[in-house]
């Protein structure tokens, strides 16, 4: 089938999924266009997608699933039996039903996943954790994996007989939030308003940045690190408890799993 143009549609608050999916995006040779749902909108960008046209869609894992922020833009989203490829990133913890959970939303609404791939990367809360990953390695696996889909585009017909499997299990992981919201420090916050446009899930008042929405945050500490005067900030005794629970739990050395 002679393809249209490759769609990347992606949640990123700290910039490795965007990388990694950039990254596969480069070794496809189609013309692309980004979909970044990391920038907060109020009315939801129609995502309709046509038969010749491949997607690909990256997300951060959360809590062992799919950011929440970012199936809330699945409500306009539609493919016409459209092809397409699914990453996850991961802060080298596990990825446990994020995989699974992408496909059946994407394949409920009309697309039939040809590849699927998890890529361990530095933890965006504990950034110790998987240190500058993806590193020169990583990113060779990462070019690997959208050779290999360029390829699948260029040799298929159809997509039909491809049957992709990925990990995971229903009922999917509860879906737990991670409770490290965004504390202001007045003296340094001049209230410039930067940190709500950049928060994706709409949490931080833009009347008053200092205000934080607990029940809209979704920790992501997208503001904590765009914030120029360093004013945001998460409190020191929760940070030391999650670098004490989740040095425990994840492994730095981990592999990426990649499903063709
Ligand atoms: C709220 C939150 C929950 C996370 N949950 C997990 C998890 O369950 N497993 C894991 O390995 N990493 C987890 N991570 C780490 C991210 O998945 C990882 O760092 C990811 O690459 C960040 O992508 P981004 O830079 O595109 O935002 C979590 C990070 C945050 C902020």
């Amino acid at each position: 089938m002679k393809m249209n143009e490759l769609k990347l549609v992606y949640f990123s608050p700290t910039g490795t999924t965007r990388k990694v999916i950039m990254e596969a995006a480069r070794n496809i040779e189609l013309k692309s266009v980004s979909f970044d749902l990391t920038v907060h909108k109020e009315k939801k960008p129609s995502l309709q997608f046509r038969k010749d046209d491949f997607v690909l869609f990256g997300v951060p894992v959360y809590s062992g699933r799919v950011p929440e922020t970012f199936l809330e833009y699945f409500d306009t989203l539609k493919g016409e039996d459209t092809p397409c490829a699914l990453i996850a990133t991961y802060g080298c913890r596990a990825y446990e039903d994020a995989l699974l959970e992408l496909k059946t939303e994407v394949e409920n609404r009309g697309f039939k996943v040809i590849g699927a791939g998890a890529f361990p990367t530095e933890h965006s809360i504990i950034r110790s954790i998987g240190l500058s990953r993806p590193n020169k390695e990583d990113m060779k696996t990462i070019a690997e994996f959208g050779i290999q889909l360029n390829r699948r585009l260029k040799q298929k017909e159809n997509f039909d007989s491809i049957n992709i499997q990925v990990p995971g299990n229903t009922p999917y992981r509860k879906y737990s939030r991670t409770p490290l919201y965004p504390k202001t420090d007045v003296s340094l916050c001049t209230e410039c308003g930067a940190c709500a446009k950049l928060c994706p899930s709409g949490a931080i008042s833009t009347t008053d940045p200092k205000k934080v929405d607990k029940k809209k945050c979704i920790a992501c500490t997208k503001c904590v690190r765009g914030c120029k005067q360093k004013a945001k900030y998460v409190s020191n005794f929760k940070m030391k408890m999650a670098y004490k629970k989740l040095t425990k739990i994840c492994k730095s050395d981990k592999a990426a799993d990649i499903f063709l």
